[in-house]
């Protein structure tokens, strides 16, 4: 990584909160996700596709500017929702996300008008790392199980806070050489589509908790898997994964993808 990234509080969070305010919002719309695109989303959208289908209603819990949102109603058919706690967010996702059927701002922790089990299934995608505390997760895990029907599918995407310092194509999480606890914080660096990097302070959340919590939070057979460049090969864009070595993320895989069972 060669050009220095700018700092937080610069141009990302306003209020100490990942990604939060009108800048935030346009810090995060200005990443290019590559390395998601290879280990993460593609692998999300295909865990919903083996559970929902056409005009099933997909919840993309803390969908930021939209763009994942989108993708997903319009490779698995759903009827996606985009709900979040940031209404600039919201404003940009509205602009651009034009495949989503609708937008829900999250407030004191509830969405807004959607009704309990109205949800076929729900995602959530590199949200909790913004979350300081283990009550904070849990109270997002029970508004989750709230909002789906018994037997829903739930899809959680995270990043590996002891994949620590190693630079993959658009990511870096926290310092070289560092450990982190739960809700340690740590810096997330993330590229541009320009090239240049973003820094944004984040929470530390070993995956291996994940699945006690959603367990208390209503959530059965919790599993996890941890997707790899071989993998991705034949389930994100071939060319895309193809395109470049990766080797980063052939050496050390960062993202996790923890799915359960609505109880
Ligand atoms: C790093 S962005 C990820 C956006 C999108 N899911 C993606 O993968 O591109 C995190 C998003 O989570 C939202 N967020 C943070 N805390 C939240 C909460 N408690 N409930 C819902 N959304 C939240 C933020 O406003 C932000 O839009």
């Amino acid at each position: 990584m060669s050009d220095r990234p700018e700092g937080p509080g610069q141009d990302g969070a306003e209020d100490g909160t990942a990604w939060s305010g009108r800048a935030g919002a346009q810090a995060f719309a200005a990443v290019d996700a590559e390395t998601d695109w290879l280990l993460g989303y593609p692998f999300v959208f295909r865990a919903l596709s083996r559970r929902i289908g056409t005009g099933q209603v997909l919840v993309d819990y803390g969908c930021g500017p939209g763009k994942v949102a989108d993708q997903a109603a319009r490779r698995l058919g759903a009827r996606v929702l985009g709900v979040d706690t940031s209404p600039e967010m919201l404003a940009l996702a509205r602009g651009s996300a034009t495949a989503v059927d609708g937008f829900h701002l999250v407030e004191d922790g509830r969405v807004t008008d959607l009704p309990d089990g109205c949800a076929d299934a729900v995602m959530c995608n590199h949200v909790l790392a913004s979350l300081p505390t283990r009550e904070a997760l849990l109270g997002v895990f029970s508004e989750i199980r709230r909002l789906v029907r018994p037997g829903a599918l739930f899809v959680l995407l995270t990043t590996d806070p002891a994949c620590s310092g190693t630079e993959y194509a658009s990511l870096r999480i926290g310092d070289p050489g560092e450990v982190y606890g739960p809700g340690d914080e740590l810096t997330v660096r993330l590229r541009r589509t320009d090239g240049s990097w973003q820094e944004m302070p984040n929470h530390a959340w070993p995956v291996g908790l994940l699945p006690a919590l959603l367990e208390r939070a209503g959530f059965r057979a919790a599993s996890q898997h941890r997707p790899t460049v071989a993998e991705a090969l034949t389930v994100a864009d071939p060319d895309f994964a193809a395109g470049r070595p990766w080797s980063a993320e052939r050496a050390r895989p960062p993202l996790v993808i923890t799915t359960a069972s609505a109880a």
